[in-house]
């Protein structure tokens, strides 16, 4: 970013670095920054969010601005108690109120028809609004502190990856909030399971930590939306999914289940190209291909720890300038459906040499 394009200077503040008295003054700030209409990046349990009061159309008018993202894309509002919901929406119907007590705090984020209180601006004009209560430390106490649901999307520029630690936020939107607070790496990695309770039949819009599984005894109407074969087929889609997420710079392209020594003997003296995958897979390939530079997920059968590294994966992508890249697909049970949603989403030509 330009010099001229800065509007402030950015306050990036390490919580786990600080005393309980200063963590203490750093939230009141934070809370009278967001009082006056500013914007103050967060960490939650599943990535960084950049907030702003839901209930100010201008505050959610300088979020959109800030992330350079189209303001047709409505936001997530962030409660720290459940009384907080009421005032949002038109009704609570038994089934949130069950959701919510069983997956709250926690990365499920419901989707109500919403009250007159909550600006078309903060839902990108449409009359339901997504609501969910963060389980993270700092989420909750900046929350508590300022008193305000908190519009927060992912708290990166747009057609970025979600940021995972407080310097992808930095990195991303230095200069144009006033204040980071950083507690380090988050938690999950993905963003919060999203649920559509305002339709007569439920749908998971968005496939998060929270799965199809761990929801369906609590919503007996929830559609399903996958073949027995595991594949993904059409589905309603939250309205942020039309724009592109997640992709870096260079080619992603999702390598097929089983891999063969052609593949790397094609590779072999290409530059500027990285092959994500898992440690094991890592251990084994590397020496049939030593100049591509590897970066590793995690463990195979560790769906949490490659769900935890993804997004940093592929910001280290952008960072080292890579051309091409390769990324290893994983099982798509559990945690593993949202992680290969995500993969999918940020490979350019997913198929280009998948043989079935
Ligand atoms: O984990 C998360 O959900 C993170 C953290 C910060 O809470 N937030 C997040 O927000 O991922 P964002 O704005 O990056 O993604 C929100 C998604 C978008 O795809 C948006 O279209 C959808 O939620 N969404 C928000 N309100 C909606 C609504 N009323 N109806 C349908 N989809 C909605
Ligand atoms: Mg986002």
């Amino acid at each position: 970013m330009s010099e001229k394009e800065k509007t402030c200077q950015t306050r990036w503040l390490k919580t786990n670095e600080i005393s309980m008295k200063e963590y203490r003054k750093a939230l009141e700030d934070a809370a009278s920054l967001l009082r006056d209409g500013e914007l103050v990046a967060f960490p939650t349990e599943t990535v960084y969010g950049l907030g702003g009061n839901a209930l100010d159309a201008e505050a959610a008018a300088k979020i959109y601005s800030a992330k350079g993202r189209p303001s047709d894309n409505p936001l997530i509002v962030h409660i720290s108690y459940i009384d907080m919901l009421e005032p949002l929406v038109e009704e609570i119907p038994s089934v949130c109120r069950r959701l919510a007590f069983e997956f709250w705090p926690g990365p499920l984020t419901m989707i109500l028809p919403k009250s007159d209180q909550v600006p078309m601006a903060t839902t990108g004009g449409l009359d339901t609004v997504a609501v969910r209560m963060p389980a993270h430390g700092v989420a909750l106490d900046l929350i508590d502190t300022c008193g305000l649901p908190l519009a927060a999307p992912s708290a990166n520029r747009s057609g970025k990856p979600s940021p995972t630690r407080g310097e992808h936020v930095y990195h991303d939107l230095q200069g144009r909030i006033p204040m980071v607070l950083d507690a380090g790496a988050v938690e999950i990695g993905l963003e919060s399971t999203i649920i559509d309770l305002s339709r007569p039949e439920p749908v998971i819009l968005r496939p998060g930590k929270i799965t199809y599984d761990d929801l369906k005894p609590f919503v007996p109407r929830l559609k399903e939306y996958h073949h027995p074969s595991g594949r993904e087929i059409e589905r309603p889609k939250a309205p942020g999914m039309k724009y592109t997420h997640y992709a870096p710079e260079g080619t992603m392209i999702m390598l097929p289940l089983h891999v063969e020594d052609d593949f790397f003997r094609a590779l072999e003296s290409k530059e500027k190209t990285a092959i994500l995958a898992s440690t094991e897979k890592i251990a084994r390939w590397r020496r049939f291909c030593p100049d591509v530079t590897w970066i590793a997920l995690g463990a195979e059968d560790d769906l949490d720890s490659l769900a935890h590294n993804l997004f940093h994966a592929l910001r280290q992508c952008d960072l080292l300038d890579m051309e091409t890249i390769y990324i290893e697909s994983f099982s798509e049970d559990g945690l593993g459906e949202a992680l290969m949603n995500r993969i999918r989403k940020a490979s350019s030509c997913p198929l280009l040499i998948e043989k079935q």
